[in-house]
């Protein structure tokens, strides 16, 4: 092959895939850890299993660098925050944001510092901020108060905020919507996905609308989001002081896109829905048992939701369905071992005691 056709060939991140609609040019120097180009699987099993007679499919951000969606909004964001020459990149966190900023941040050689709330998110999360060197502050809080500290460090003009009220992390996040326009043709039916701070579904819609004005796809999905009931603002339409869930990634009381979210919703004739932490179990469990695809607790949300719609009769035979799975099922080892429908034996270390176990 021909240099030019290999590094055609060669994904290189959706800020260069992507380019023509995002706010970049030639000479933007990029941040890039080859995010995007996730796959979107088609689960004809997860839909026979809920008893749905329509088209599934799954995109699987998990398989992001740093295994969630995170990743896409967080190499514009990086990109940009070092060509203003921000020296310092903060943001709040339930554990996936923190992730990707410190990845990206090393990756940029800048300093992150991020604001998580303490014992309150997961492991794997938590060990990739560490590994990449962030500063890792555990606030006596929630997210949302993490948030307002963060909002106001921004204030002191000497850091660089990367949370989605970065405008340009939504940019970056809308690249999704592409990816599944150009995968399926054109834009899905419903599109399922989980609602914390609401940055990705507003990200999502901007890309659907987007791609359909620029007459890259033809129709545009009803959008369908999910919060878990212990933490359902925009459901409940009010803050939520004290959430709780067992979707820690989504444990927010006052979304910072609650606007946005509702204009998305409401423009595309969707729904936003919640369901209770057995419901999300059920379907984390699920995905994995008919699929194969373990995901995190927070990305079971969204096939919750479908599970409730189909019930409700909401989703018509024959429609293309696709549920963004936000993130990896490695992220929250310890919510996976504690809910497994399937427990560890231990077995002498001989042939009988093995086959004694399986039962033949
Ligand atoms: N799913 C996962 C796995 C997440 O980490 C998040 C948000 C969401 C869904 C919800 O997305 O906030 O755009 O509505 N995680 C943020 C974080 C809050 O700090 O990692 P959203």
């Amino acid at each position: 092959m021909s240099n030019e056709k290999s590094s055609r060939a060669i994904w290189s991140g959706v800020i260069r895939r992507y380019a023509a609609h995002l706010p970049v040019d030639a000479a933007t120097s990029i941040v890039t850890l080859h995010e995007g180009n996730t796959p979107l699987v088609r689960a004809p099993r997860l839909a026979a299993a809920i008893g749905g007679k329509f088209d599934l499919h799954l995109k699987c951000e998990g398989l992001n660098p740093t295994g969630s969606f995170k990743d896409r909004g967080m190499t514009l964001a990086v990109t940009k925050a070092r060509e203003r020459g921000a020296k310092v990149l903060v943001c709040a966190s339930t554990g996936n944001t923190s992730a990707s900023a410190a990845a990206y941040a090393a990756r940029a050689g800048l300093r992150c510092v991020v604001l998580i709330p303490e014992g309150k998110i997961a492991l794997g999360k938590l060990a990739q901020a560490l590994m990449c060197g962030a500063m890792t502050l555990q606030v006596r809080g929630n997210f949302d108060t993490a948030l307002a500290l963060v909002r106001q460090l921004g204030e002191t003009g000497e850091v660089e905020i990367v949370n989605s009220i970065n405008p340009v992390r939504i940019e970056g996040q809308k690249t999704a919507a592409f990816e599944i326009c150009d995968a399926l043709g054109d834009a899905p039916d419903y599109h399922f996905l989980p609602v914390g701070n609401a940055g990705n579904i507003t990200a999502y819609w901007k890309g659907y609308s987007e791609y359909h004005a620029a007459g890259e796809c033809d129709t545009l999905p009803r959008m369908m989001g999910f919060q878990a009931a212990g933490a359902a603002p925009i459901v409940d339409g009010a803050p939520v002081a004290h959430p709780e869930t067992v979707a820690a990634a989504i444990r927010i009381g006052n979304p910072a896109s609650w606007q946005s979210a509702n204009a998305a919703i409401a423009a595309s004739s969707g729904h936003i829905g919640k369901v209770t932490d057995a419901a999300i179990l059920e379907a984390y469990k699920l995905a994995a048992a008919t699929e194969g695809i373990f995901v995190e607790p927070a990305s079971a949300v969204a096939l919750a939701g479908v599970i409730q719609c189909q019930r409700a009769g909401l989703i018509d035979d024959g429609t293309i369905v696709v549920v963004t799975l936000t993130g990896h099922g490695l992220k929250d080892p310890d919510t996976a071992v504690q809910h497994a429908a399937v427990q560890p034996v231990t077995v002498e270390p001989d042939l009988a005691a093995v086959k004694a176990a399986m039962g033949i």
